[in-house]
């Protein structure tokens, strides 16, 4: 049998997080297809060990942040916010907030606050990549694949 990753080990520790995770399983209709105990993010969780680095004063943006299992790594940040399109019911920790949207509308309706820090971990969507690269001082991008942003980014010079 698999054995249980990192973060669900630690949600599972903890009474109100592990209690919050049943509630986004019971409200994610399919999660189980996408997720489960063994892997709760994509690509051996960067988030843990970005939690390590990131110091503790700074807001985390989370583009493409699905489920949002791995907020609970950033719980004791000053805030997380969490933006993703289409989850019916997102896993939310004390410190996080949520939008119901894409990179692209979030960061053409709001700021990106100093003393911030952005993730963007395995989203397929090269425009949301490139407009966030270009909009966010402090930045950690991962994907597995890399398609051609520089054609956008000519397209904003012009
Ligand atoms: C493969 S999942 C990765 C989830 C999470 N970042 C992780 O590493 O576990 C991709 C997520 O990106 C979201 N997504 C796709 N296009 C997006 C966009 N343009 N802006 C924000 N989120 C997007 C999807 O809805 C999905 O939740």
């Amino acid at each position: 049998m698999a054995e249980e990753c990192s973060l669900y080990r630690a949600i599972k520790e903890d009474p109100i997080a592990s209690k919050e995770l049943e509630v986004v399983f019971q409200n994610n209709w399919g999660i189980t297809a996408d997720v489960d105990s063994t892997c709760l993010v994509c690509g051996g969780d960067p988030y843990e060990k970005l939690a390590q680095i990131i110091p503790k004063n700074r807001t985390i943006y989370d583009f493409g942040a699905a489920y949002g299992f791995q907020s609970f790594w950033f719980r004791n940040h000053k805030k997380y916010i969490g933006i993703s399109p289409g989850t019916e019911r997102p896993f939310r920790t004390k410190n996080s907030e949520w939008y119901d949207m894409t990179a692209q509308e979030f960061l053409s309706n709001y700021s990106i606050v100093e003393d911030s820090f952005v993730i963007c971990n395995y989203v397929p969507d090269d425009e949301a990549e490139a407009l966030i690269r270009l909009k966010c001082p402090h930045l950690f991008v991962n994907y597995v694949m890399h398609g051609d942003i520089s054609s956008m980014f000519k397209k904003e010079e012009e």
